[in-house]
């Protein structure tokens, strides 16, 4: 999760106001078609591609990426997310600001997108912050936790009372099943805040139909590892829909063009 508290962003050129303007931005990200199932990928990268500064993606943020970020938030259906990020950036209490409310309430959506964690293990304590407010929700609004039969059912029970268990394969989940059981649940806009092993097993299944990366000002050098990740590469082309600088930081957004060559 970019937003982050505990590493403030120190690679900013627009320290806490962003340049760009709410209303361009959602302009620029709204889905054309909210009907039509599609899945976002929203993500942040130095411009040597490291993915993480000190194990976190926080760092390489600044205003105009958590204007961005939030927005992608405000506009979607259901935020997915890895168990890896939940572990390691410390993921809780997950919602839009009081302006997204607002908007989602104006244009017939819940207050707040639904949540999907996504867990092969389900290593996961109900009360992990993740879930904080869950058995307060109306039930078509609580987490989906999305398993595998080879979970613990003694761990799948206990999350019954916060959380839709959603079963999706056998020993890992399967991204296919998975994304066509949140479409069944009536979700179409999913958007997927990684993390890089799980952005990596959605293009081996080339299910990504688009990617958000903000390319952040800065040579980070070290060993981060990448935005994907998986054992084998599987090029998807892609098509640039916009480039759009705020200072030195860059949001570039590509969507899977199917019609090229692979
Ligand atoms: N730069 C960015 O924008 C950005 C964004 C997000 C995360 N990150 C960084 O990425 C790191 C975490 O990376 P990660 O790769 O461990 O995170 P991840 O992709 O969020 O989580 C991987 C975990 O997801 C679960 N999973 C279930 N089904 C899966 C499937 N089909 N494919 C892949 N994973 C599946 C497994 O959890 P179980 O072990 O519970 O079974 C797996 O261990 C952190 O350092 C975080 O800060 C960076």
């Amino acid at each position: 999760m970019r937003p982050d508290e505990k590493n403030p962003p120190d690679v900013m050129t627009s320290k806490d106001v962003p340049l760009l303007h709410r209303a361009d931005v959602i302009a620029a990200y709204a889905p054309a078609d909210r009907a039509a199932p599609h899945l976002r990928l929203g993500f942040i990268a130095s411009i040597d591609g490291a993915a993480t500064r000190e194990g976190v993606s926080g760092g390489l943020g600044n205003a105009d990426d958590r204007l961005v970020f939030e927005t992608l938030r405000m506009l979607c259906d259901v935020i997915l997310v890895g168990a890896g990020t939940v572990r390691a950036e410390g993921y809780g209490g997950v919602r839009v600001d009081e302006e997204s409310v607002a908007w989602r309430v104006e244009n017939g959506l819940s207050p707040q997108p639904r949540l999907a964690l996504v867990t092969s293990r389900l290593d996961f304590d109900p009360r992990h912050p993740f879930f904080e407010g869950a058995a307060e929700r109306p039930e078509a609004l609580r987490p989906i936790v999305v398993t595998t039969s080879a979970s613990d059912p003694a761990m799948r029970a206990a999350f019954a009372d916060v959380a839709d268990v959603v079963v999706c394969g056998e020993t890992g989940v399967d991204p296919a099943l998975m994304v066509a059981s949140l479409h069944a649940a009536g979700l179409t806009q999913l958007h997927c805040e990684g993390g890089p092993s799980l952005f990596g097993s959605l293009i081996a299944a080339d299910l990504v139909d688009e990617l958000c990366l903000t390319v952040s000002p800065v040579l980070d050098g070290g060993d981060s590892g990448r935005i994907s990740a998986g054992s084998a590469a599987t090029p998807r082309p892609m098509r640039l829909l916009h480039a759009t600088p705020a200072g030195s930081m860059l949001f570039l957004r590509y969507e899977r063009d199917r019609g090229a060559p692979q």
